[in-house]
């Protein structure tokens, strides 16, 4: 039997049988789809599995104040406060990582990514965080403009993340007609290079059915183990997110 790297758990009902048990620990994971696709409420869900495992979990969140967050998690039971009051679950914004650089947002500049990287491997550190969502990392990735240097911060922040042997989730927004699955010229992220450099992609996408939209998700890559590669049917439930498989969603429903 092939020996497996250690998994980290996702909880998540599906997701850890399409990933044979899990996210190998330390991989930087790509989490890409277009807009309502479900990206934030996977990664919350992920990352609320974890606080409850006792792993210290953290949302960084760019795109949304984490009042905005929290506001929306208590639509969904898998959402317990309590796990941020006992500092098991912390949801920052860019407000909260400005604070730290004794910046103000105002005075934001592409020069700034290097702090940024280095606050956050320092709270990575600090909070001992074994589970990271950066919703999303194509927001940071707009301030820098070239490829080269996307290249270059996604690399080392994936770096500086699996060195700290945090598991994480890097949300990727792309457009909509790039979610609709393994279409020639498909891309997985905003400006294509994020995806190479990434242990793992997580796609969410969509497909039509008798003129409903269904929102879908298959594992494209996952570097350190055996994955499944069907496309499975994600069901956004007041519980959580539920995967069924797609072949396995037709037979029951004709
Ligand atoms: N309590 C709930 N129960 C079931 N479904 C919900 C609930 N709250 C929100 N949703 C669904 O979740 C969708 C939003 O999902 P989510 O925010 O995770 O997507 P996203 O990919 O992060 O979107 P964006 O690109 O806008 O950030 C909503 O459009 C809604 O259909
Ligand atoms: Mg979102």
């Amino acid at each position: 039997m092939v020996k497996e790297r250690p998994k980290c758990k996702t909880g998540i009902e599906g997701l850890d049988n399409i990933l044979n048990g899990g996210i190998p620990r330390g991989n930087t994971v790509l989490l890409s789809g277009a807009c309502g696709s479900g990206k934030t409420t996977l990664g919350m869900e992920y990352l609320v599995n974890g606080a409850k495992m006792g792993e210290i979990s953290v949302l960084i969140s760019v795109t949304e104040p984490s009042s905005k967050v929290v506001a929306n998690l208590r639509g969904f039971e898998f959402f317990d406060e309590a796990l941020i009051k006992n500092e098991k679950l912390y949801l920052l914004d860019m407000i909260s990582l400005y604070a730290r650089l004794g910046i103000e947002k105002k005075d934001y500049r592409i020069e700034d990514i290097d702090p940024l990287i280095n606050i956050m491997e320092d709270i990575v550190k600090k909070l001992k965080v074994k589970r990271l969502v950066i919703d999303s990392v194509t927001a940071i990735c707009h301030q820098l403009e070239t490829k080269v240097r996307i290249r270059e911060f996604v690399f080392n922040l994936g770096k500086t993340l699996s060195d700290a042997g945090c598991t994480s989730l890097l949300v990727s927004e792309v457009n909509p007609t790039g979610a609709w699955g393994l279409m020639p010229g498909v891309t997985y992220s905003a400006y294509g290079v994020e995806e190479a450099i990434a242990d793992g992609i997580i796609l969410l996408g969509a497909i039509e059915r008798k003129g409903y939209m269904l929102r879908t998700l298959h594992v494209v890559k996952m570097r350190g183990t055996m994955h499944s590669l069907a496309k499975h049917i994600l069901d956004l439930t007041p519980q959580g997110v539920v995967l069924i498989p797609l072949l396995k969603w037709g037979a029951e429903s004709g």
